[in-house]
């Protein structure tokens, strides 16, 4: 199993191209199979998820071509990728394909609304948290289909003549996959659809633009109230995946911790506006600069800050591993609550192998800053902890290994060519 190998101290200097967002791309490929037409996206990242989901769609009858070989967008590897969903072979989505990556449980929206059926399987847990799936379940039966949940599969059916039927349903709770399921499912409704307190998420806003380019009518995405006039069929068209507002937060939270002066090209400010708002009040400098973010900080010490996980627009959970990195070496201590799965401090025990001082209450670690870390052998449970580690390696002293490397292949393109490219001392250790 591949290891990262990082000596930390160096400073980061130069520029790091964003590649698209992994949590806008995955919804996006889905959303081929609502038509039998070309769905033709750009900046697509190369990733093992997306790798994992062209897997997952083929077995529903999805062929995809890639254009050109890896195009030079941002100089990333990011690519243009035709997916095509001429017809839908299975409306199975076995537990053996599903139990690999959660999102792919997404596929039962799109099938449900084009064939009628979908027989998909629970995901089940994951390292963060339990993760129901019950507001995929009160949301697709609202738009009229008839759930039953037996030998952990998922089995819907549209009850009347095959197609689902527009209706209000207001989520408990705000959920980012049973936002693009609802959206992608009432698009082929037959009627009218709202959704209230929907998620506001970014990539929401990118799959309502694809929708909306494929031919649905869809208002109001990006606020909590999406309203969407079914259609009775979807085209083809072409969309570009939104550049990673995480990505981009990470590496701006790396420079905050191992200081430096780096552009990060393609960074969209207005999609992180909260995380860069708290950064800025640690110390750092985050300022717009014509292809992108740039990110400064000096010597003078992180101020702690105290972070609340939220929704959009609050500060997102995929960031609070890596913010508490940056933490751990704050001058004083800092409160961080996550409100989002209830498991998600994997990284704690890690980061203090590191030499970090945090205790756990509940949902809130109290971060004590220290003077310095000292690199070590870790590993972590999932991508956004695994990445909080490679972030606090930077600025360890020393020598420190991070082990399944497979979790950070899941999300970050070029990890190792990205942050070595800013002068930082990190290699992949393959065995
Ligand atoms: C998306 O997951 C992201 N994944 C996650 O990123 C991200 O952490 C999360 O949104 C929150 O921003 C992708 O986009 C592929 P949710 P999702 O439904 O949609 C509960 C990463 O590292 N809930 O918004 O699965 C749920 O348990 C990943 O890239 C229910 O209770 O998250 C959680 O507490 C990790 N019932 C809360 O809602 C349900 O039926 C929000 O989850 C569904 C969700």
């Amino acid at each position: 199993m591949d290891r990262i190998r990082i000596v930390g101290g160096n400073h980061l200097e130069g520029r790091i191209p964003i590649s698209g967002a992994k949590n806008a791309a995955l919804p996006l490929m889905i959303a081929s199979l609502l038509t039998d037409d070309t769905l033709t996206l750009e900046n697509v990242p190369h990733l093992a998820d997306v790798e994992q989901l062209i897997r997952i769609l083929g077995n529903h009858g999805v062929d995809y071509s890639v254009n050109g070989r890896r195009e030079r967008q941002h100089e990333g590897y990011s690519r243009t990728i035709n997916f095509t969903a001429r017809q839908i072979v299975d409306t199975t989505a076995p537990y053996e394909l599903v139990s690999k990556m959660r999102a792919s449980f997404w596929v039962i929206g799109p099938l449900l609304a084009r064939m009628g059926e979908a027989r998909v399987s629970l995901p089940g847990g994951c390292a963060i948290g339990t993760r129901p799936v019950d507001l995929f379940i009160d949301g697709l039966q609202a738009l009229g289909a008839d759930i039953d949940v037996d030998n952990g599969y998922v089995i819907a059916k549209a009850k009347t003549n095959n197609r689902l039927q527009g209706n209000r349903y207001v989520f408990p709770k705000v959920s980012v996959g049973a936002t693009h399921v609802l959206m992608m499912a009432a698009s082929l409704a037959r009627g009218e659809t709202v959704l209230e307190n929907a998620a506001r998420e970014p990539e929401v806003v990118n799959l309502a633009e694809c929708l909306i380019a494929m031919g649905a009518k869809i208002y109001g995405a990006g606020t909590s109230t999406i309203t969407i006039q079914g259609v009775e069929a979807l085209s083809g068209a072409r969309h570009q995946v939104i550049p990673d507002r995480i990505e981009t937060g990470t590496y701006a939270m790396a420079v905050a911790m191992a200081g430096g002066d780096v552009v990060l090209e393609g960074g969209r400010i207005d999609l992180l506006e909260n995380a860069l708002n708290v950064l800025g009040q640690t110390g750092t400098e985050i300022t717009s600069v014509e292809n992108g973010i740039r990110v400064r900080r000096n010597g003078v010490g992180i101020d702690p800050v105290d972070v609340v996980t939220e929704p959009f627009p609050g500060f997102p959970t995929d960031l609070q591993a890596q913010f508490m990195g940056l933490m751990t070496m704050a001058k004083g201590k800092s409160k961080i609550t996550e409100t989002i799965f209830e498991n998600r401090f994997m990284h704690v025990q890690e980061l203090a192998r590191l030499g970090a001082r945090i205790t756990l209450a509940g949902q809130t670690a109290i971060v004590d800053g220290v003077t310095k870390l000292k690199g070590a052998p870790v590993m972590a449970t999932d991508l956004r902890a695994s990445v909080s580690l490679v972030i606090a390696g930077l600025a360890a002293e020393g020598e420190t290994v991070v082990n399944r490397v497979y979790h950070l292949d899941r999300g970050f393109e070029r990890l190792e060519e990205k942050l070595s490219g800013c002068g930082a001392i990190i290699e992949r250790i393959s065995s």
